[in-house]
């Protein structure tokens, strides 16, 4: 899936065990059903929340008032901050077990929803829960239980609401990184497009930038023979193209709000994914990045994702030929599919920048100066073996600098 730890793209038929088991209630107006869904599920909830724009919009006091009409008592966990902490996890399965909680409901963005989900094994866990976040440790502690999670989005970008993996952060060490367990799926996926049309412009941009993402680094490091995820991820990533900017330039349109929505969900929950074997090494370089750095995790990925695709496209032509012509209408003239390839790259760029997103680490802030560190880091985390990071192609060191210094 999003996070998978691929070796080596091979050119293999598709082969693959798939099952996602979170069920979704989709639509307008079922956030009020919150109460409903959690009853089948636990008796006192431990209700995790972000800094606050929950509570400014209303949305807070939906959930609370739905929870207490179907019985269900609730403590909180508030202040689970962008780019989640460990040390936030760690404050929520305390409060989950002194106060009794049966089952977590995530109110909020990506970040709430993998704090709750690492809370939920946590809780039920004795060690520290770092153990359970790939960071490179011989012994990663994989967890056997977990109390059952609600989500319920307020920011359409990561498909975290169902989905078995979370990204977390020590900030003391400065690494962030994954946990994918089928343990972590949630059990439902309350999502009600009405609660995103508080999120502001530059949000809602970087949750278009961070869907499309998804869905570009499966079709672009696949190992090909997926014909179907192919067509699911141009779909998705055209229906993001155009409902994207709809959403950003009237963010109460409720109506793109639940086309981005869905997007966001479709496009990491599995179906665009398997089969094709891809790594995610755009993802892996901006964690790192996000580590160090702290920025919005799609701020990182719109920067690093054209650069990467320059790089990449010079070994892997024909596939983003593919990608330009069917979502950018381009059409190579025979004998310069790289410049076709490049052309459709530079489309993607002008769309990413078009909505708002930064595409040069200067825009950030961000020098040179940590450029090897974040590829050194990328590559305690995963790589081949061999000292590459997997992708399509495997980057060493010096390509993952070179990425990063093309994108300055
Ligand atoms: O914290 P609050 O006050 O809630 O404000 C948040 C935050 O400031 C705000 N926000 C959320 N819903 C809102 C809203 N503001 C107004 N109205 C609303 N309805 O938006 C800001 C960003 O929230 P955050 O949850 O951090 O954003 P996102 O959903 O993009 O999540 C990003 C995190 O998810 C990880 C990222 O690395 C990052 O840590 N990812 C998780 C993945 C997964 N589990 O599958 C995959 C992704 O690739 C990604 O790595
Ligand atoms: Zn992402």
């Amino acid at each position: 899936m999003f996070l998978h730890r691929g070796t080596e793209n091979k050119e293999i038929k598709m082969n693959f065990e798939f099952q996602n088991p979170t069920r979704i209630i989709f639509g307008a107006g079922n956030a009020s059903r919150l109460g409903e869904v959690v009853a089948q599920y636990g008796k006192k909830a431990l209700l995790v929340t972000g800094g606050g724009s929950v509570k400014r919009s209303g949305v807070f006091d939906r959930a609370a008032s739905s929870l207490k009409a179907a019985g269900i008592g609730f403590a909180e966990c508030s202040g689970v901050e962008p780019n989640p902490r460990i040390t936030s996890v760690a404050r929520g399965a305390e409060i989950a077990r002194k106060e009794g909680c049966d089952v977590i409901v995530a109110l909020g963005g990506g970040s709430v929803m993998d704090a709750s989900k690492v809370i939920a094994a946590a809780a039920l866990y004795d060690g520290d829960p770092w153990n359970m976040i790939y960071h490179g440790q011989k012994d990663v502690y994989a967890p056997s239980e977990a109390l059952p999670v609600i989500t319920v989005p307020t920011l359409a970008a990561t498909g975290s609401e169902a989905n078995c993996g979370a990204v977390i952060t020590n900030e003391e060490t400065t690494v962030k990184s994954f946990i994918q367990n089928p343990l972590l799926y949630p059990k439902a996926a309350v999502m009600d497009p009405e609660l995103t049309v508080s999120v502001p412009k530059d949000q809602t941009a970087y949750g278009v930038c961070d869907l499309i993402t998804h869905l570009t680094e499966s079709y672009l490091n696949g190992s090909g023979n997926t014909p179907i995820q192919d067509r699911l991820a141009e779909g998705v990533i055209l229906t993001a193209l155009t409902w994207g900017p709809k959403a950003i330039a009237d963010g109460s349109d409720v109506e793109a709000r639940a086309q981005i929505m869905w997007a966001a969900s479709v496009a990491l929950i599995g179906w665009a994914q398997v089969g094709t074997n891809a790594p995610y090494p755009v993802h892996m370089m901006e964690h790192t990045v996000s580590a160090y750095h702290d920025i919005t995790h799609a701020a990182g990925l719109s920067i690093i994702n054209p650069a990467w695709m320059r790089f990449a496209a010079k070994s892997n032509a024909a596939k983003f030929v593919q990608f330009a012509e069917r979502v950018f209408g381009l059409k190579a003239k025979s004998g310069h599919d790289l410049v076709c390839a490049l052309a459709g790259i530079d489309r993607f760029e002008e769309f990413l920048r078009s909505i708002g997103c930064p595409t040069r680490f200067s825009e950030l802030g961000i020098g040179d100066a940590l450029f090897e560190t974040y590829a050194k880091d990328t590559l305690k985390i995963v790589n081949d073996g061999k000292g590459n990071l997997p992708g399509r192609p495997p980057m060493s060191v010096e390509d993952m600098v070179g990425i990063f210094r093309s994108a300055l």
